[in-house]
């Protein structure tokens, strides 16, 4: 017979086996590395219909279809961040961050987003009193110029499949380069292409909602990558010598750790890092698609009875056009999933993932967090920094997104735990490995409107009050614990 308190410690010694033990660095970070916090215009600012600003395609899906969205929320107040930006500025100077990363939105410059429609001056003065408001502050502004909120009236001719997108989009990037060029040094052109195509016409977990994958999605992909190293010259072209700014986009990925050390699975998860993150960076870097996707669709399409590949094909002219448009590598990431390599999809599956033909699980033991697809697995990031490293002939990485979602309220000491045991592990990439990450980015500022889950997933590292008209924020222990960071450069109390 076991006798209880052997058990109750079997117990703790189980569950303590479970967890991976993490011991964060106590080395600094370089002088030169710098530390910046994010949010997204759809995501914090409301004012949704206000000073002459247009429907995007989330304004459209909440009001249309309230079901779509946990408990019916929407963002037509959300943070009120349109009204409430000097506070936002004011939260950005407690924590001491070097720069900001936001984005704008399309149809509150645009209301209507077609190239050749009226720009909205209201938009445009917003803009340049947040910018000017960052500056006066010292905090450089790093601006994304789309995140997910496209106008709806873009979507209504057709959206991102639709190669004239490619014209709409030139036409927003002239004005935004026009008008903030000159307080802007960083550009992000697009935030996470994966998920705008293949959760927004893949799977139709994002607006706007269809679910075509390994068709329409392809598409999407297609006329992103193309729009992207249009806007890439664009800048190139008509604004480098003057504003001398730098551009690039950013792309999303976890990292897939290969389910066993078996050469099928290592290959697995090869597969998956370039179907996921590959499809968008392998162009931008090379100029095509990555071997493994084309020769896989091409095969699969032709044996489905397509006439075409379901992966559009780029010209050689595009190919030259495209290839080399970033000026450095941004990466958005949080988590790690297992891949296993698995029998081949029936042959009338059509999908992103059949095309991939990779098994993805997470593990058990990885701590739990507030979103089903999040765990903590701090040594994932140093592996995928030291993978982009290597596939990318060591570009300049930007980290411009990493957070953790919680159920802990203002005392979050799960986030805290996350940044300091992420952040080692970045720490490590770049002294050991010599990995050039020259920048962090916690997501994110505050509690914001988190898409299809609505306001009940929580990242922020400062809390609002979401019943509260005036959308109060409190800073949450992990913004104390980020601003001392950013002060010492040191993850623990003392440094060497
Ligand atoms: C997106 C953010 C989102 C975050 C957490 C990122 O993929 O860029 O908009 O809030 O993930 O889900």
């Amino acid at each position: 017979m076991i006798s209880n308190t052997k058990l109750i410690l079997l117990i703790i010694l189980f569950t303590l086996a479970q967890r991976p033990i993490e011991t964060a660095s106590n080395r600094s970070f370089p002088a030169s590395f710098k530390f910046g916090i994010a949010t997204s215009a759809h995501q914090i600012e409301g004012a949704w219909n206000e000073d002459g600003k247009g429907e995007n395609i989330w304004d459209h899906i909440c009001h249309t279809n309230p079901d779509y969205i946990d408990n019916g929320d929407n963002a037509d107040l959300a943070c009120d961040s349109y009204h409430k930006y000097k506070e936002d500025v004011a939260m950005l100077k407690d924590l001491g961050v070097n720069y900001y990363r936001f984005s704008l939105s399309w149809s509150r410059i645009i209301p209507l987003g077609i190239a050749g429609s009226p720009v909205n001056p209201a938009g445009i003065v917003y803009y340049q009193n947040l910018l000017q408001e960052l500056i006066d502050n010292d905090i450089e502004p790093l601006v994304t110029i789309y995140c997910w909120d496209l106008p709806e009236t873009v979507e209504e001719y057709g959206g991102f499949p639709n190669p004239e997108f490619e014209e709409h989009f030139a036409y927003y990037v002239r004005v935004v380069f026009q008008n903030f060029g000159h307080l802007v040094k960083y550009w992000i052109t697009f935030n996470e292409p994966l998920e705008s195509c293949y959760q927004g016409y893949g799977t139709g977990t994002m607006a706007p909602g269809y679910s075509h994958s390994g068709l329409t999605d392809y598409k999407c992909a297609h006329n992103i990558i193309k729009a992207h190293a249009k806007a890439y010259h664009v800048y190139d072209e008509e604004f480098r010598t003057q504003q001398q700014g730098s551009v690039g986009i950013v792309l999303d990925t976890s990292w897939y750790e290969p389910a066993t050390g078996g050469a099928a699975d290592v290959e697995a998860s090869e597969r998956a890092l370039q179907f996921a993150f590959g499809w968008y960076m392998h162009p931008i870097a090379f100029g095509n698609y990555p071997p493994v996707m084309v020769e896989r669709i091409d095969q699969r399409s032709e044996q489905q009875g397509f006439n075409t590949s379901r992966l559009p094909k780029f010209t050689e002219d595009e190919i030259e056009y495209i290839k080399g448009t970033y000026d450095f590598l941004a990466i958005n990431t949080y988590t790690t999933v297992y891949a296993q390599a698995r029998e081949e999809y029936d042959i009338d599956v059509i999908s992103w993932d059949s095309d991939m033909n990779v098994d993805m699980f997470l593990d058990d033991s990885w701590e739990e967090t507030g979103s089903s697809w999040l765990r903590v697995v701090p040594w994932g990031i140093r592996k995928l920094l030291n993978w982009l490293s290597k596939t990318y002939n060591n570009p300049e990485i930007f980290i411009t997104e990493n957070g953790v979602s919680d159920k802990d309220g203002l005392q979050d000491d799960q986030r805290i735990n996350f940044f300091r045991e992420y952040l080692s592990n970045v720490l490590d990439a770049v002294l050991d490995d010599g990995v050039n990450v020259t920048r962090y980015t916690a997501w994110s500022l505050m509690d914001n409107f988190e898409w299809q889950r609505g306001f009940s997933e929580k990242f922020g590292l400062y809390h609002v009050d979401f019943e509260d008209p005036e959308r109060s924020r409190t800073p949450k222990a992990s913004a104390e614990y980020y601003a001392q960071v950013i002060a010492t450069r040191c993850l623990v109390d003392v440094c060497d």
